[in-house]
């Protein structure tokens, strides 16, 4: 063997993200058009495979020592070497590095003993093979170009002595992205083969980091490189299961051509979980986070396998390539709506950690992401598309899962198979499964069977696949289970491009998710504690086109309150000026409020048949109103009375009334008897809110009759810029209302004249909630959390319920700006 060198191991570099303004945008959808259109012309011919005749390959691996060379590389090409070697080719490999010789060798030694055999070879045979892959190994400075001159001039003097035809030259850039122009550009200039021998450049991600990063990156490769010499590795596509998602569509055609469809499909669940964090990794993944990292890449290149077009040939690769570039083009854009990102607790303190950042460093970066994709095509109108990735959840497994609808109910046997999910499972591997494998439930079909190298299995452990026993299910996996690296390793070899991620896919795929990492800048991921602990706080829910998580409370943890330990996470709600504060996305909010108030009443009608709820003008109840509509079955409108906390002077059929509001969004959608609806008497002797009338009283003598002890269940109240609240405003001489329930009251803004309850009325309540959202309201809760009380300067800071209890909704725009 020829002694090895060490190279020492490129750090990975960091890119700033650049965001796109709305201007921007339309600009790279007009580019990225314009590109499509040049690359589908441009690509005829010239992006059909070369064809292979047999000769020299020589491989050089830049990057040669370092992780992924040490893991996954060298013994891919070991294994590339014992297939190939019988095939008339001859090779060379060569470690390349940035440090001289005597450093690299010996760690490129170290690295190629530990290579082994695939199973089926002899032990002789096998200490064969790597003698002597070992001895055509070698360690290379590949440093300048004078580096990258020399290697070229060493291969062909090994060809004229050998005399050997040459075949290709194969180029690993095991190295960060910022470093492939450069070599790329070494590479052309120098080391470029002559006589019709192919020249092959492997690319690992990232690619960019959004679409402007990408095309220039691509456009600095395509100086150098033409598109069929580039092999961008996307390594989910040398996955084994992933691998045969077409021809499994192709061969069970006859199953899935009825079924394939928006009629039978409920939804697509593309799914990566791992347990491990990004400890070690942060300075690049704090720059990406789980969307740039794997929805972008890996899921999506999943996505387009089960919804492109099937190509008449799958051993086009241009066919196959350009199918999956036509699915792009009808990806739905995914608004914020449609995504929810959460990030595992200890993740603030790691960075704190890697990056030397002081203790109040916040990065939002997430680790966990789930998105709502739609295809606008007939075949797939309103199927839900689900990516779901993260890091530190309960288990390691990837899947893609098809469910199908089932409308077969039925009623004594419901382990009757035919009333069980109807669904294909393509297992990428871990999980409970722990290999890889197509799963087809048996209400489905009988899947037909894969090539050669794929082996049905029928004893089965105990073990449920997603909601099945494995023995509800067909199951076929490998007969020998393989690395993707090694896979794709052979495919390039084989010059096949379709197992690789073309320019124009690469850039339709950053189009797609552009956008949507440009609205998730201002997201505030949900924290989690990471593994099991999760529990339910990280499902997500569909509704319509949007996404959400599932549950609603909202989670404050110890850590963003200012705590460290991953231990002390826990499910938690804030103090606001010493009361209790419930703190989340706005509609997470008001679904707890909403939920929280239906509790409220059905305590009060199981405790005393009746619930005395008063609800607020204004536009923040709005959504909630909305909200309890959707309460229409379950919430005890037959026993609730709604009362008004304050009312505009106008006739409360014009717009600008509290009450008009609350009958147009809330109480003309439920079951409510009119005699339990008590709108504010403002309008009396065909007159508006006039003392002598007498307005005030009234409302007051009707509730004191009507609500024991004149305390209400429940009051809702909103907060104004001034800090008003209900129609009590600053400056307002609150003392005056004395004992009185309800006042007449003047509003600085039109209409100014009001009638609200007082303070003594609301500090009677059981419980009453103050809903702040809106960034809006941000400046006011900064204040109010420094403010002492002083309810003529600041109205709100005089809501302090005597026996009751107070509690504050603000959403997070609101709380955090
Ligand atoms: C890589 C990501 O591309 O894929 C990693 O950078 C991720 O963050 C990995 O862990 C997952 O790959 P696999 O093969 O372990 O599922």
């Amino acid at each position: 063997m020829q002694e090895a060198l060490t190279v020492q191991r490129v750090v990975h570099g960091t890119t700033a993200a650049q965001e796109l303004d709305g201007s921007d945008q339309s600009m790279f959808v007009t580019v990225f058009l314009l590109l499509v259109t040049v690359c589908a012309q441009g690509g005829n011919g010239e992006e059909r495979e070369e064809a292979q005749r047999p000769g020299h390959v020589s491989v050089v691996i830049v990057g040669g020592t370092g992780d992924l060379a040490k893991k996954y590389l060298w013994q891919g090409f070991f294994e590339l070497y014992i297939n190939q070697v019988r095939g008339g080719n001859t090779f060379s490999f060569y470690g390349g590095g940035l440090s001289p010789a005597d450093k690299g060798r010996p760690a490129l030694s170290e690295i190629l003993k530990a290579v082994s055999c695939t199973k089926d070879l002899s032990q002789e045979r096998c200490a064969l093979l790597k003698e002597q892959f070992l001895r055509l190994s070698q360690y290379r400075q590949l440093k300048d170009l004078e580096d990258y001159q020399d290697l070229a001039k060493h291969i062909e003097q090994e060809l004229q002595q050998e005399g050997l035809t040459e075949a290709g030259r194969l180029f690993y850039l095991s190295v960060p992205a910022f470093a492939y122009a450069d070599i790329a550009e070494k590479i052309n200039s120098s080391c470029r083969p002559t006589g019709g021998a192919w020249l092959r450049v492997v690319l690992e991600k990232p690619f960019g980091h959004d679409f402007r990063s990408a095309q220039v990156l691509a456009s600095q490769l395509g100086s150098s490189l033409k598109d069929q010499e580039m092999y961008r590795i996307d390594h989910y596509l040398g996955k084994q299961v992933v691998a045969k998602i077409l021809p499994f569509r192709v061969e069970n055609r006859k199953f899935l051509d009825p079924i394939w469809n928006r009629h039978h499909i409920e939804r697509v669940e593309i799914v990566l979980k791992e347990t491990l964090d990004v400890k070690g990794r942060i300075p690049f993944y704090d720059q990406y986070g789980v969307v740039r990292d794997v929805l972008q890449n890996h899921l999506t290149e999943v996505m387009t396998l089960l919804t492109m077009r099937l190509p008449m040939n799958l051993s086009s690769s241009e066919e196959v390539l350009q199918n999956k570039l036509q699915i792009f083009t009808s990806l739905l854009p995914v608004g914020k709506n449609q995504a929810v990102v959460g990030q595992y607790q200890a993740y603030k303190t790691e960075v704190q950690q890697e990056l030397n950042k002081t203790k109040d460093h916040f990065s939002p970066t997430p680790t966990f992401a789930a998105v709502l994709a739609y295809v606008d095509e007939a075949q797939y109108e309103g199927v839900p598309i689900l990516l779901i990735s993260g890091k530190m959840l309960d288990e390691r497994v990837g899947y893609a899962r098809i469910l199908f609808k089932n409308d077969v109910f039925c009623v004594q046997n419901h382990n009757n198979i035919h009333c069980k999910p109807k669904q294909i499972v393509f297992h990428f591997g871990h999980g409970s499964l722990r290999y890889p494998a197509i799963l087809v439930s048996k209400n489905l079909f009988k899947p037909v069977l894969m090539d050669g190298e794929w082996k049905e299995v029928t004893e089965h452990t105990d073990v449920n696949i997603l909601g099945l026993p494995i023995s509800d299910y067909y199951v076929q996996t490998p007969t020998e289970q393989k690395e993707a690296y090694s896979e794709l390793i052979s495919h390039i070899f084989a010059g096949r491009k379709n197992s690789f991620v073309s320019t124009e896919n690469l850039l339709a795929s950053w189009g797609f998710w552009t956008p949507l990492l440009s609205s998730l800048v201002s997201s505030f991921p949900r924290i989690y504690p990471g593994g099991a602990e999760n529990g339910d706080l990280l499902d997500v829910r569909v509704k319509g086109k949007d996404i959400s998580y599932n549950s609603e409370v909202v989670i404050i943890s110890n850590d963003q309150m200012g705590g460290t330990s991953a231990n002390s996470f826990q499910v938690m709600q804030g103090k606001f000026r010493s009361a209790d504060m419930v703190t989340a996305w706005p509609e997470e909010l008001v679904e707890r409020l909403a939920a929280d108030i239906q509790e409220a009443a059905e305590a009060a009608v199981h405790q005393g048949g009746v619930f005395h709820l008063a609800l607020s003008g204004g536009s923040s109840p709005l959504a909630l109103f909305h909200r309890l509509t959707q309460h229409h079955f379950s919430f005890p409108w037959k026993n609730t009375h709604v009362w008004m906390v304050d009312e505009r002077c106008v006739p409360l059929n014009e717009l600008e009334s509290n009450f008009h509001n609350l009958h147009e969004h809330l109480l003309q959608h439920v079951r409510i008897p009119y005699y339990n609806i008590h709108p504010m008497p403002v309008q009396i002797n065909q007159r508006l809110c006039v003392e002598e009338d007498g307005g005030p009283l009234l409302y007051e003598k009707e509730f004191s009759k009507l609500v024991n002890g004149s305390s209400f269940h429940f009051v809702l109240l909103g907060v104004g810029h001034d800090s008003h609240t209900a129609s009590l405003f600053p400056g307002g001489k609150v003392d005056e209302h004395g004992e009185s329930l309800v006042a007449l009251t003047e509003s600085p803004i039109k209409p100014h004249q009001r009638m609200s309850l007082t303070f003594s009325a609301i500090n009677k309540a059981h419980t009453v909630a103050i809903l702040v959202m809106g960034k809006g309201k941000h400046e006011l809760i900064t204040q109010l959390s420094r403010v002492k009380d002083n309810p003529d300067k600041w109205p709100v800071t005089g809501v302090k319920p005597a026996h009751g209890r107070l509690v504050w909704y603000i959403d997070y725009d609101a709380l955090l700006g």
